[in-house]
C-alpha cells in the first residue's frame, strides 16, 4: 500500500516554515508475524514538536532528519497478524505525520470508541486531557471556590483546563488571543476571560476581573503572562508551569522577570512538569472525566485542518492562535 509521510529536512531556529519540510511517499509493508497494517485518521500536533526540532535534546529526544516525523496519532487497523488486533479496530500510537504504516502490534494501544470519537483519544480524554488534569489536581492542588488563572484558554490544555476547574466548584478566568476567543472560554464555563491582545497592561486587565487577586495560575503562555500572575497571585498562591509558548521560536534567551521577587515574599509555589512523569494518575483522571463527561460537563473541542500535507501549517497555526481547542490534522 502507498502512503505519505513527512520528514523534517533540517534543524531550525526561530518559526517553522514549510521548506523545513518534505512530503515523501512510501510503500507500506504488508505486515509479517506479530504486525499490523495501519491507516492513520487523525495525528496530532502539538507546540512540544518545535523543542524536537531544534536539534537539542531536552525531556525528548530531537527528530530524526530525514526520517518519519513522530506524534501522537490514531488510526483503523486495515490488516492484521497480531492476535490482540483485527481490521476495524482503533489503536493510537506514537506514528503521527503519515498515512499510515506497519509496526508491531503491542507496541500500539487499543482504544474503545464506543462512547468516544477517536480522535478525542488525542485532546480531552488523553494526554491533553491529563496534562490540564495533571496540572490542576496535582501540581496546584485547586480548591472548591478558589480562583485559577488559565492562560491560553481556548487552546487543547486550556479549554480543558477552564472545563476541568469548573468542574471541581473552582472560579475560573481565562486569558486568549481575540474577542471570539474570549467568547468561546466563556462559553465553556470560564466565569470571566481577558483579551490579552486588546491591553497593553495584562497585570490591570486580569485585576479587574479578578480583584481580590488570584489562588492559582496555570502557565501555558510565559513572558508578559508570567509578570502578570507573579503581580496578582494571592499570599501563598501556586503555579503550574506547563508551558511558555511565548518564548518556544525565540532566537535569543530570555530575562528573569523583574518581579519573581514576589515568590518569597508571598511565599508562593511553583512547579513545573512534564505530563508523561504523571501517568499514576490516569485511573483517577478516567473516572473523574467520565463522570463529568456523564454530567453533561465537558465539550471535547477541536479544530480540524484536512490533509496530512497541511500538519506543517496546522502545527505552525499553534503560534499564531489559528485554533481552538485541540488542533488535529484530519487524514
Ligand atoms: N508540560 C507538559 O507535559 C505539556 C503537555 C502538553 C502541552 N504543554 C504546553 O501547554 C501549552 C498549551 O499547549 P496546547 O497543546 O494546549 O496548545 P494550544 O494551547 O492548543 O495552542 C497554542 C495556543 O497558544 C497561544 N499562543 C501561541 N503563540 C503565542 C504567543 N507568542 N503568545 C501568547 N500565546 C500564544 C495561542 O492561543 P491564543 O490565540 O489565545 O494566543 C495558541 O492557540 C503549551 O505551552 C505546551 O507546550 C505542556
Amino acid at each position: 500500500m502507498k502512503a505519505r509521510e513527512i520528514h523534517l529536512n533540517e534543524y531550525l531556529t526561530g518559526a517553522p516554515k514549510p521548506e523545513n519540510y518534505s512530503l515523501v511517499e512510501t510503500e507500506l509493508a504488508a505486515p509479517g508475524d506479530g504486525e499490523v497494517l495501519v491507516k492513520n485518521l487523525y495525528i496530532s500536533v502539538d507546540p512540544y514538536m518545535r523543542g524536537r526540532m531544534s536539534g537539542i535534546k531536552t525531556y525528548i529526544d530531537p527528530f530524526k532528519l530525514g526520517a518519519a516525523m513522530e506524534g501522537g496519532a490514531v488510526g483503523e487497523v486495515v490488516e492484521s497478524k497480531f492476535d490482540g488486533l483485527k481490521p476495524g479496530d482503533h489503536v493510537m500510537s506514537m506514528l503521527g505525520w503519515r498515512d499510515g504504516y506497519t509496526a508491531r502490534g503491542d507496541g500500539l494501544m487499543k482504544i474503545d470508541t464506543t462512547f468516544l470519537q477517536p480522535q478525542a483519544y488525542l485532546g480531552i480524554a488523553g494526554l491533553t486531557g491529563l496534562t490540564a488534569y495533571v496540572g490542576i489536581k496535582r501540581i496546584i492542588d485547586l480548591k472548591e471556590g478558589e480562583t485559577l488563572w488559565m492562560s491560553a484558554g481556548a487552546g487543547a490544555v486550556g479549554s480543558a483546563g477552564i472545563q476541568f476547574a469548573k468542574a471541581m466548584g473552582a472560579k475560573v478566568i481565562a486569558t486568549a488571543g481575540g474577542a471570539d476567543k474570549v467568547e468561546y472560554c466563556k462559553s465553556i464555563g470560564a466565569d470571566a476571560a481577558v483579551d490579552y491582545k486588546a491591553t497593553d497592561d495584562l497585570t490591570a486587565a486580569i485585576r479587574e476581573v479578578a480583584p481580590q487577586g488570584i489562588d492559582a495560575y496555570f502557565e501555558n503562555v510565559g513572558g508578559t503572562h508570567f509578570t502578570a500572575a507573579m503581580e496578582n497571585l494571592k499570599q501563598y498562591g501556586r503555579v503550574a508551569a506547563c508551558g511558555m509558548i511565548q518564548r518556544y521560536n525565540d532566537t535569543a534567551q530570555a530575562s528573569i522577570p523583574d518581579n519573581l521577587v514576589y515568590m518569597v515574599g508571598k511565599s508562593l509555589k511553583l512547579q513545573g512538569f512534564i505530563v508523561s512523569d504523571h501517568l499514576d494518575i490516569q485511573p483517577e483522571f478516567v473516572k473523574d472525566l467520565t463522570e463529568w463527561m456523564m454530567a453533561g460537563k465537558i465539550n471535547p473541542a477541536e479544530t480540524i485542518v484536512e490533509g496530512l500535507e497541511n500538519a506543517p501549517n496546522a502545527f505552525a497555526g499553534l503560534f499564531k492562535g489559528e485554533n481552538k481547542g485541540k488542533m488535529l490534522v484530519k487524514i
